[in-house]
């Protein structure tokens, strides 16, 4: 199948009352994984690769940008490729090259005047070069480890902020901090409903929800019913990656080859996207 873009999928999920999942490519395993399970599960799904995957890729992007096209367009199910938590103009500038037809420019560790000026100079750009733009306002805690409190400033966007920030910066989609946290390994996140659908009636643009692996299953499934359309999600993959290839490993520990547990982990981590596609799509 040929590649879809992301604006494509998010306006069908909007349409539809249902959202899009972004799941987090580090490795190829992953890209097929992600892709077998939305096979599986016969819904749309979004690859998504983050600043930190291309750091941990010795900052070349195109490698793993370009497997992962090549992932997309064998798959049986569309699948839109998206560059995820960019921090750096440069590679910012690298999207377009690389396949990507979406991009998320994360300045939200920034001072709002800064936030603004350097989103609203990365949207320029991204339109100029035909891609949709996602941007956060509110801090979503937990990305390198940085934790926030829940009545910490910036741990909930604010719903008239928001408005302002979509016009000030010209950004296609928002992500918005209602109660969700990188980086959890369990799944006891609470979501804040009422502000969810405040935020959907202020903002013009779809809703992103990041770090949505600590979010349960019921929450998240209402978390879409109150106007989330992209739900990211990375963790609860490599948990069920890394679980498996843990386990290939305990039982038998004189095995060399990659290819004997990179199996099971990317069969675990296929059930796993499989499983959540079920709850948001
Ligand atoms: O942008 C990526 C996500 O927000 C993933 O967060 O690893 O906590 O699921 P997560
Ligand atoms: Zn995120």
């Amino acid at each position: 199948m040929t590649l879809s873009s992301t604006a494509d999928l998010l306006t069908a999920a909007r349409t539809a009352r249902r959202a899009v999942a972004a799941f987090n490519v580090i490795t190829l395993e992953h890209a097929e994984g992600i892709v077998a399970g939305a096979e599986q599960a016969g819904t749309p799904v979004i690859l998504q690769i983050s600043e930190n995957a291309v750091t941990f890729h010795e900052g070349r992007v195109l490698p793993i940008a370009l497997a992962s096209r090549a992932v997309a367009e064998a798959a049986g199910v569309p699948v839109s490729l998206h560059l995820d938590h960019v921090e750096s103009e440069a590679l910012l500038h690298r999207a377009a090259d690389a396949g990507f037809s979406s991009v998320m420019f994360d300045a939200s560790h920034a001072p709002y005047a800064e936030n603004v000026d350097r989103t609203r100079s990365a949207a320029e750009w991204a339109h100029r070069n035909g891609l949709l733009i996602e941007a956060e306002l509110g801090q979503v805690g937990g990305k390198d480890g940085v934790h926030l409190g829940a009545h910490e400033p910036g741990a909930r966007t604010d719903p008239g902020e928001a408005a302002a920030y979509v016009a000030a910066t010209g950004v296609d989609a928002l992500a918005v901090a209602v109660g969700s946290s990188h980086a959890m390994t369990e799944r006891t996140a609470g979501l804040d409903f009422d502000l969810i659908a405040r935020l959907r009636d202020a903002v013009p643009v779809p809703l992103v929800l990041h770090g949505s692996s600590g979010v349960p299953d019921d929450t998240l499934a209402k978390g879409v019913r109150e106007g989330i359309v992209k739900v990211n999600i990375g963790t609860a993959l490599n948990i069920a990656y890394t679980g498996a290839v843990r386990e290939f490993l305990a039982a038998d520990g004189k095995a060399v080859d990659p290819r004997k547990y990179l199996k099971p982990a990317r069969l675990a981590l296929a059930e796993t996207a499989a499983q959540l596609l079920a709850v948001v799509s």
